[in-house]
């Protein structure tokens, strides 16, 4: 059975940086493959990664739906999505990317998803480890990709209203339909003089705790601005060492149920 990492977080909090770090620990440190998903219709993953994606999930959907793909001679229309979404996995030597693209639409086929849905769930179990990096809130996930999450990573920034969304996903995580086996608070791009007096403050009252700190970064920003890949910014990199250190206890051990 996989293990699989789940980011949620507000727009723009790190998700995907965080997302990307992760997969680099995965191959790099643990030595282990792994399953990427990107499964923000926005994706961004591929380019966190240096990569390019030329085909996702929901281009195959839409083929099938809008009768656009001629189903070879012979082959059953299960075969056929297998076969689609194996052209449009994206295979490196130590990890492979799925990008999911676009949700699916109200008068969408129950029969493409369920199908498309068991593909992935059956995907999934053959990588020790999947990570899947998500769009901002979390009402989707359960939709869109698995229903088993082994940890969830929720990014947020250092703000009053950060920490307020933080514990509304928080609250939310615990009312979907999804098995969470662990979740942890990421703070990321935190001043050197950390966390502000009110943050703490509020945090307290809101029974919430932060379970790691992440600076800010100057090659981490320094590399989106390049669209340099995160598999090659430097490996002494302050954000990358604290997230692989934490990481080490959280992918080994039992993780605890907040
Ligand atoms: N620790 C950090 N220090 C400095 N910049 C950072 C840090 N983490 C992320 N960034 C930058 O912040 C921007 C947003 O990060 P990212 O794309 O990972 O966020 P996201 O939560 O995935 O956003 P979205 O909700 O749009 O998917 C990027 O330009 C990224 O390089
Ligand atoms: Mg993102």
């Amino acid at each position: 059975m996989s293990f699989t990492i789940a980011l949620a977080g507000k727009g723009g909090t790190g998700k995907t940086t965080v997302a990307a770090l992760t997969i680099r620990y995965i191959i790099e440190q643990l030595e282990q493959s792994v399953f990427g998903v990107d499964a923000d219709p926005n994706a961004s993953l591929g380019t966190a990664l240096g990569v390019e994606c030329e085909k996702s999930v929901s281009d195959i959907r839409e083929d099938i739906i809008e009768k656009r793909l001629d189903f070879p001679a012979g082959m059953s229309k299960e075969r056929y999505i297998e076969y689609s979404i194996e052209e449009c996995l994206i295979e490196k030597s130590k990890y492979d990317l799925l990008v999911m693209g676009r949700p699916e639409g109200p008068g969408c086929y129950c029969y493409v998803n369920n199908l498309l849905r068991k593909y992935l769930d059956r995907m999934g179990t053959e990588y020790p480890f999947v990570v899947i990096d998500n769009e901002a809130g979390m009402e989707h996930l359960s939709r869109r990709t698995t229903n088993r999450v082994d940890l969830m990573l929720v990014v947020c920034e250092p703000t009053v209203i950060g920490t307020v969304t933080a514990k509304r996903i928080m609250k939310l995580s615990q009312q979907l339909p999804l098995s969470i086996k662990g979740k942890v608070l990421l703070f990321n791009r935190v001043p050197k003089e950390g966390l502000d007096k009110n943050i703490k403050e509020r945090m307290e009252r809101e029974d919430l705790k932060p379970d790691l700190l992440l600076g800010f970064d100057t090659e981490i920003l320094q590399a989106s601005s390049s669209g340099t890949s995160l598999l090659e910014i430097s490996r002494d990199n302050p954000t990358y060492t604290a997230l692989s250190g934490f990481l080490k206890n959280h992918l080994t051990v039992e993780v605890a149920s907040k």
